[in-house]
């Protein structure tokens, strides 16, 4: 095996998977050269059905971002002023950036510890008069309990979409993540596991209707929603953008075991108790990896230590949401004890489709060094 000490290693590698895509998306941006299909042509239709599909859902609608998949999806859910939308307060910003948007507030509940998703058990004390919609984040491209939260929304009337930008391809219960709610939405940020070269988003739609009226405000035309007229937006998802990701589909399945391999090297060599537990044969959880988290009570220490290696390494999210300035704007439920734990001592490591194996056997061994294994 060759020798990797002292050689650097990124968290991301935005260039190397694209190598084998090259010529294919620079053939598909010739082709837009030559016919002008530049806005919602066939690309952006092809990406819809094959997302679709992919998760089983009745549609999709293909958009600028991540954050624009989540204002329309909440938009048309009716979330507005005086509106409550319960979420995690460990997620990227964007998810309740969203809610605010909209003028309604979100409302933070704490975490499982285990998996780092919102405690299911802790929604219904959060649920009031005022409660719309849950907000479920897969962090990190680990599933939330769907049947559990789905339950409690059942029980209050509430709609739940998914927020599924890290964690396409993963599975809860052998379904995918991103069919279990009303509607879910997806980014397409270059460093997301399904990527594009720029930004994009989709919304996946359970329902015909609601696909008709996402993609009738994506493109500039009025909808009524709760007998309230909404005016449209550009919100659309680029034609390049498409091509680009669907080459990066078509090349999924062999990219996702090029992580899952880096994964079960460091699942070998970190013990259990510091990171995510492998999932049980048998009960249909698929987990992507979108960042391989580990959980370190002396963090300043080991990031010291990755440092000193040349191993970049990532910190979420510290502090959790409910200590951002934002929370003004929003109302917390209960104790944030996980979520401040969460926020203390994760540590993301490398991971992505080009990473060496020695390198991850190196990274892990470290790890394992610091906790003293
Ligand atoms: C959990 C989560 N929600 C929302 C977003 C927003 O997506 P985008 O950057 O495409 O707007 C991201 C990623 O950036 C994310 O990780």
């Amino acid at each position: 095996m060759p020798d990797s000490r002292g050689r650097r290693v990124a968290r991301y590698d935005l260039i190397t998977p694209m190598i084998p895509c090259k010529n294919e998306i620079l053939a598909g941006v010739e082709k837009l050269l030559d016919t002008g299909g530049y806005i919602l042509g066939e690309n952006v239709t092809a990406l819809e059905q094959e997302l679709a599909a992919a998760l089983d859902c009745a549609d999709g609608i293909g958009v600028a971002s991540g954050s624009a998949a989540l204002y329309l999806a909440l938009q048309l859910a009716g979330v507005g002023p005086g509106i409550e939308v319960i979420t995690t307060p460990y997620t990227f910003v964007a998810t309740i950036e969203a809610i605010i948007r909209l003028g309604g507030t979100p409302v933070f509940i704490d975490l499982d510890p285990v998996d780092l998703n919102m405690d299911p058990a802790l929604l219904e004390a959060a649920v009031t008069e005022r409660t719309k919609v849950i907000l479920a984040v897969h962090i990190f491209g680990m599933p939330c309990r769907m049947d559990e939260i789905q339950a409690v929304a059942d029980k209050h009337g509430l709609d739940v979409i998914e927020d599924m930008c890290q964690a396409f391809g993963s599975l809860y219960q052998g379904k995918p993540c991103g069919s279990f709610g009303r509607m879910s939405c997806i980014s397409f940020y270059p460093t997301k596991n399904l990527p594009g070269i720029g930004d994009g988003g989709m919304v996946l739609c359970n329902g015909a209707d609601d696909a008709a009226l996402i993609r009738k405000l994506r493109g500039h035309e009025a909808v009524r929603i709760n007998g309230r007229l909404h005016a449209g937006w550009n919100s659309r998802i680029d034609e390049i953008q498409a091509m680009a990701i669907r080459v990066r589909l078509a090349r999924f399945t062999d990219e996702q075991s090029d992580r899952d391999r880096a994964a079960a090297i460091y699942n070998g060599l970190i013990p259990a108790a510091h990171r995510l537990p492998t999932p049980r044969p048998g009960t249909g959880l698929r987990v992507t990896h979108h960042q391989y988290w580990i959980r370190v009570p002396e963090r300043g220490r080991l990031e010291e230590k990755l440092t000193a290696e040349g191993i970049d390494y990532g910190i979420y999210y510290d502090p959790p949401l409910h200590r951002d300035e934002l929370v003004e704007l929003c109302r917390v439920s209960g104790e944030m004890t996980e979520a401040e734990r969460a926020g203390r001592e994760v540590l993301a490591l490398p991971i992505h489709q080009a990473l060496p194996d020695e390198d991850a056997l190196r990274i892990g061994n470290i790890v394992r060094e610091h906790l003293g294994a």
